[in-house]
């Protein structure tokens, strides 16, 4: 066969890829192929669209930076982060739920339990505490916990590093001997993805909002343990039904408790309004 067509040409393609000596190249590319050559059969773009199609990824590649990566932010937008997810992290009982892990971690700075991580941020502060157990209960001491969360006005410091080169809402932290770790910082905010590049035209010409309801990441590792990487959620922000990247689990949704002035739970003199949020994690064996 020399000629191919519209009928013959998805067949002619993955004959080619069937070469592959890698198996598992082969099933991706296979797959790969099925599913796009079905997608343009379906859609049946015309040329302009596709050439669109095709500027669209090269302005979401153009995008990326060492701080910026859109093409994580195109993922989880669509859905395929948290696809990902799920299919990689089916926990059992016990466990604490994953979610995404979004654009917007870096390696942070090792704080000692109790200290404040909110650096140049502004904003009511929050202290925050839990145990790290495994699925039986048992607490889990020197385990890695790793912070991180949005200023007040909804931004992460890696989006300002022009005003403020130094980090701020992010630290790793280390459990005691009870599995027990414990930070100051401020309360982050509901926040709106980037929607400057390609992937906010996207939203908007899907007509979808690009709000994320209010949340702190953390990611916990422990030697023999399954790295856990979650969010908690804050219960009541009204965006926890329409997450533009779907991250929201109903297990991952905590009441950030308010107080008003008074002795923290570290000891510290308040004034004014802070809050406090407690939350323990269970961490699966690695094998
Ligand atoms: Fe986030």
């Amino acid at each position: 066969m020399h000629e191919s067509n519209e009928d013959n040409i998805t067949e002619a393609v993955l004959g080619r890829v069937r070469g592959a000596s890698d198996p598992r190249v082969r099933t991706i590319s296979e797959a790969l192929v099925r599913h796009l050559h079905a997608f343009i059969r379906e859609v049946e773009p015309t040329e302009a669209e596709w050439e669109a199609g095709i500027r669209f990824l090269t302005r979401t590649g153009h995008m990326c930076s060492a701080t910026r990566q859109e093409f994580i932010l195109l993922s989880d937008t669509l859905g395929v982060s948290m696809l990902v997810d799920a299919i990689n992290h089916r926990v059992s009982a016990g466990a604490t739920e994953t979610t995404i892990f979004g654009p917007f971690y870096v390696p942070p700075p090792e704080f000692p339990n109790g200290a404040d991580i909110s650096g140049h941020f502004s904003g009511s502060p929050l202290y925050i505490s839990g145990t790290i157990r495994n699925v039986d209960g048992a607490p889990l001491a020197a385990a890695i916990v790793d912070v991180w969360h949005s200023d007040a006005e909804g931004f992460y410091d890696l989006q300002k590093l022009d005003q403020h080169p130094d980090h701020a809402g992010r630290g790793r932290f280390r459990t005691d001997t009870s599995g027990s770790f414990r930070l100051w910082t401020v309360r982050p905010t509901a926040y709106p993805i980037p929607n400057d590049g390609p992937v906010g035209q996207m939203l908007s010409a899907q007509g979808r909002h690009p709000y994320r309801p209010e949340h702190v990441h953390f990611m916990i590792q422990a030697p023999g343990y399954r790295k856990l990487v979650t969010h908690i959620f804050a219960a009541g922000d009204p965006y926890l039904d329409s997450d533009a990247v779907f991250g929201v689990k109903d297990s991952l949704i905590r009441t950030y408790q308010g107080h008003i002035g008074g002795l923290a739970l570290d000891g510290r003199t308040m004034s004014g309004p802070w809050f406090s949020l407690h939350q323990d994690f269970s961490i699966e064996p690695s094998a």
